[in-house]
């Protein structure tokens, strides 16, 4: 596997069209600073607030990745199109977020949800599954045993995307986080138990790009290769392992989300992550229902959702 560079590239470019996105950002990173301070005094390390100012104050924004690796005997970044923006959702928000998120899940303990909105494994080892829920639409991970192959139920039924994930979708349209022609139909919310993983994969075309991913409750790595190798359960090797920090927006295009698999190996703490995604129109469930809010959708129309 031949992995021969990772390195982050600094990019504030399109974000300095918009000075507002700028401030608020940087709002946003000064509390993640904060918590990152108190990370720090937790475990003793070395790093100052100050020299963790110097290291975030580079990237706060957006980075992008390099990875190369040899395929077909060309040198291809197999990260490209890949970019986390850190800062995007501050820590109140966060706990907002989370918050609802165990509301969702207790509704769907209690069979309060649509029929495919809420699953939780059959756990019997290690590294199997996580608790999803799904809207906007079910996407079937299993070859059914009738042959149908992975993807979009067409009859599936779920509920429609709650009003805190809109507010979520505003802000990462109004943060230019995703572009305006990616506004999500659909998400899924991943409830990782420590052991919990997602298995190397890459998102179904189904879904158009880019998409992306929220994460939150606890720092943990993704790991990028164009093949992945499956080591035990709910451990993974791969040529490129990127940290995920908590509020931060994962955004999977080109090679990052075509080309490269991603996974996240059996996590050490609880982990909680959304991910959003707009469907192929005609990938979209029988009963699909367009939000007239989210129809013809400019970034103007938004007022900041906060
Ligand atoms: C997915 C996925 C990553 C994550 O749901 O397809 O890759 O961080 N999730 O949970
Ligand atoms: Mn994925």
């Amino acid at each position: 596997m031949g992995s021969l560079e990772i390195y982050d590239h600094i990019s504030s470019v399109d974000l300095s069209k918009n000075q507002n996105i700028v401030k608020k950002r940087k709002m946003n990173t000064e509390e993640f600073l904060e918590e990152e301070e108190f990370d720090s005094n937790a475990n003793n390390t070395k790093l100052s607030i100050e020299d963790r100012k110097q290291v975030f104050k580079r990237f706060y924004m957006k980075k992008d990745y390099v990875c190369l690796e040899r395929i077909n005997r060309r040198i291809v970044n197999i990260l490209d199109g890949l970019q986390l923006h850190i800062g995007v959702f501050n820590s109140m928000e966060q706990k907002k977020i989370v918050q609802f998120i165990y509301e969702l899940q207790n509704r769907g303990r209690n069979n309060e949800l649509e029929e495919h909105t809420y699953s939780e494994p059959n756990k019997w080892m290690r590294g199997k599954g996580r608790v999803t829920i799904q809207f906007g639409c079910c996407y079937n991970y299993a070859v059914e045993k009738n042959g149908i192959p992975p993807g979009i139920l067409p009859n599936g039924i779920v509920d429609p995307i709650p009003n805190l994930f809109k507010i979520m979708i505003n802000r990462l349209i109004t943060s230019l986080v995703l572009p305006i022609s990616c506004v999500p139909d659909s998400c899924i919310i991943n409830i990782y138990e420590p052991g919990d993983c997602i298995p190397p994969h890459i998102d179904s075309h189904d879904f158009i790009r880019p998409f992306c991913t929220v994460s939150f409750l606890s720092k943990c790595n993704i790991i990028f290769g164009h093949k992945i190798q499956i080591v035990g359960p709910g451990e993974f090797i791969g040529s490129a392992s990127i940290p995920l920090p908590v509020g931060s927006v994962l955004v999977l295009n080109g090679n990052g989300a075509n080309l490269a698999k991603h996974c996240i190996p059996a996590v050490s703490y609880k982990r909680i992550s959304v991910t959003f995604r707009k469907m192929d129109k005609a990938k979209r469930p029988y009963n699909f229902k367009l939000d007239s809010k989210f129809q013809n959708i400019k970034s103007s129309d938004f007022s900041d959702a906060s």
